[in-house]
């Protein structure tokens, strides 16, 4: 499945908006358009925002090649600013801009040099995804009974199997019996849609349930093990994810179900302490106002609409990354996977 491509003179993306219902395929040939597609989750997922980032400034490297080195600076730069200002959680989309644009800037040819660091950031992104779900599969059992949350497959990573997903996916391939268990993520439903339409698209029997059930399924059907996702990730292994995560963990705790995070490094900012410094997004009131185009709320009553939450880190059994699985004291352990980075 091509998450997300670049083409001679645009960026073709599925619309994820549309799934499972239609697979349709987005063409962007600018970065308004692009901005426009991360905004409103026709492509998500860190990862995959860090590849559509890189890939929206290697096509305005590309439709300006022909400029000298310093209008394609410019150029790359204003591009740069634009994605940055789509979507605050996820650092991947920070980090792929801020490493395209430094290749860019180090080069005498700054447009070539921004194109094949893109693909970079692609290819990277395959090698990792991979690598997660192999380490992390070897912490799966027979029998194992998983939860997971939002989508964290490889619509969200344009990589291999995904991250979170990609774990459930390589146990499942490797012969290992289990059931998963997805919540489906409101309000935007990436689990309903999008973590069912993967599953059965590799023929793994899922079970899509509704967030608020998590702790009543755990206790109902022995779950064992809780695996998600990560937007960013601190240095003392704080973890943003999809709202609901935090309660997720919480629950797990609570019966005994082991609670992993599974994110490439590069999800990882090593730039702050805590959790507490993390941008949460807030999204519109509109994204629960309606359901199926009908509204659902009483005129009068007013919204709050966090994208992301803040799952502390004494709530984490272990970070699954490309570099093995991460574990506690976090800040130890977060620091010498980057040392021999
Ligand atoms: O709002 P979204 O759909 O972009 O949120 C996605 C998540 O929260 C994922 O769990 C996270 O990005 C990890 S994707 C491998």
């Amino acid at each position: 499945m091509k998450v997300i491509e670049l083409k001679e003179d645009y960026i073709e993306l599925i619309d994820q908006t549309k799934l499972p219902e239609a697979l349709e395929y987005l063409r962007c040939y600018d970065i308004e358009c692009l901005a426009k597609a991360i905004k409103n989750l026709s492509i998500r997922g860190a990862p995959a925002l860090g590849v559509a980032a890189a890939f929206g400034l290697a096509l305005v490297a590309k439709k300006n090649i022909e400029k000298d080195s310093s209008e394609v600076l410019k150029e790359l730069e204003k591009a740069g600013n634009i994605l940055k200002s789509t979507r605050p959680t996820a650092v991947n989309l920070f980090w792929a801009i801020d490493r395209v644009l430094e290749r860019a800037k180090k080069s005498r040819n700054p447009a070539k040099a921004a194109i094949e660091e893109a693909s970079k950031v692609y290819e990277e992104n395959r090698e990792v995804d991979k690598k997660i779900a192999l380490e992390g599969a070897k912490l799966i059992e027979d029998g194992d009974v998983i939860i997971t949350h939002c989508n964290t497959g490889v619509l969200a990573t344009a990589g291999y199997y995904g991250t979170a997903l990609g774990v459930i996916i390589q146990a499942f391939k490797e012969g290992k019996s289990i059931k998963v268990f997805a919540d489906e993520t409101r309000p935007l439903l990436q689990g309903a849609r999008l973590t069912s339409f993967e599953l059965v698209y590799h023929k793994i029997p899922v079970y899509v349930i509704p967030d608020g059930a998590s702790g009543f399924i755990m206790k109902k059907y022995g779950v064992t093990k809780a695996i998600v996702g990560a937007d960013r990730i601190a240095s003392n292994g704080d973890t943003a994810n999809k709202i609901g995560t935090y309660n997720l963990a919480i629950v797990s705790k609570e019966h005994n179900v082991e609670f992993y995070v599974a994110a490439p490094l590069s999800t990882i900012d090593t730039n702050i302490k805590s959790g507490d410094e993390i941008p949460i997004e807030f999204r519109s009131r509109e994204e629960l106002k309606f359901f199926n185009g009908k509204r659902i709320v009483a005129e009068g009553a007013d919204i709050i609409n966090p994208a992301f939450d803040v799952t502390p880190n004494k709530y984490i059994d272990g970070i699954i990354t490309e570099k093995g699985v991460l574990k506690k004291p976090y800040e130890e352990s977060i620091r010498k996977a980057f040392s021999t980075h």
